[in-house]
């Protein structure tokens, strides 16, 4: 593994400072100090200093929560609630972060971790990473839309959305599942034929799903349960 990400996954400090520590010769491997970022180290086998200590693998979380409506997806704010204020208080605030953005008003699966290889991983646009939402609608969606939104709608930004998939619930409901994260998407999607959405809900991220769970819950999983 990269001497880089070996530190990352210690948790010492941003990728970024570490970076600097290396060019700095603040950082040896097994009392060298002629080492770089790409440096080739093994957990167990290389000792490694950081600022004169030995840094110890830092314990990844990953943990489910079941958002409600009223909490905006950030980890403090002056006035506003946060989803930070859902997480139990066992949970270390400060070294966990949400995957992903759900509005004040959106309910569901939102995915925190410790983890920043997982969190970019899931967030590049290259995975395709499937998002299920379950949308009830303020006018009944027609045969017309539904095929509109599984060929590409053209959002009010100009950006043509990619094809999602549709699953007709009722003449007002539907999942639809759609793989990029673009501000407001679903809601962009829907006025782009001129409907409304009146409550949305992620009911899937991934392989991740919210079954069991009730709104508010947070569960640990572990990273194994992470399909990536
Ligand atoms: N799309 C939206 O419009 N809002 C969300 O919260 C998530 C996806």
């Amino acid at each position: 593994m990269r001497l880089e990400k070996y530190l990352v996954q210690c948790g010492v400090a941003s990728r970024k400072k570490i970076k600097a520590a290396i060019a700095e010769g603040r950082v040896t491997v097994n009392g060298k100090i002629e080492v770089n970022d790409a440096t080739d180290v093994e957990w167990d086998e290389d000792i490694i200093t950081f600022d004169g200590f030995v840094p110890e693998k830092k314990q990844l979380k990953y943990y489910i929560m079941y958002k409600i409506a009223g909490y905006i997806t950030a980890m403090e704010d002056e006035n506003k609630k946060t989803v930070a204020d859902l997480l139990p208080e066992n949970i270390n605030r400060s070294s966990v972060f949400p995957v992903g953005r759900l509005d004040k008003d959106t309910e569901g699966l939102l995915l925190f971790t410790s983890d920043g290889d997982l969190s970019h991983a899931m967030a590049h646009p290259d995975r395709n990473m499937e998002k299920t939402y379950y949308v009830e609608l303020d006018k009944d969606i027609s045969l017309e839309d539904i095929s509109a939104l599984e060929n590409g709608v053209v959002l009010d930004t100009n950006y043509t959305a990619l094809p999602g998939k549709v699953e007709y619930l009722s003449s007002k409901s539907i999942h639809l599942t759609i793989t990029e994260g673009k501000y407001h998407q679903v809601k962009k999607m829907l006025k782009a034929v001129k409907n409304k959405v009146v409550y949305l809900k992620r009911v899937k991220f991934g392989n991740l799903t919210l079954d069991g769970m009730i709104p508010g819950e947070v569960k640990e999983i572990k990273r194994e349960d992470i399909h990536i």
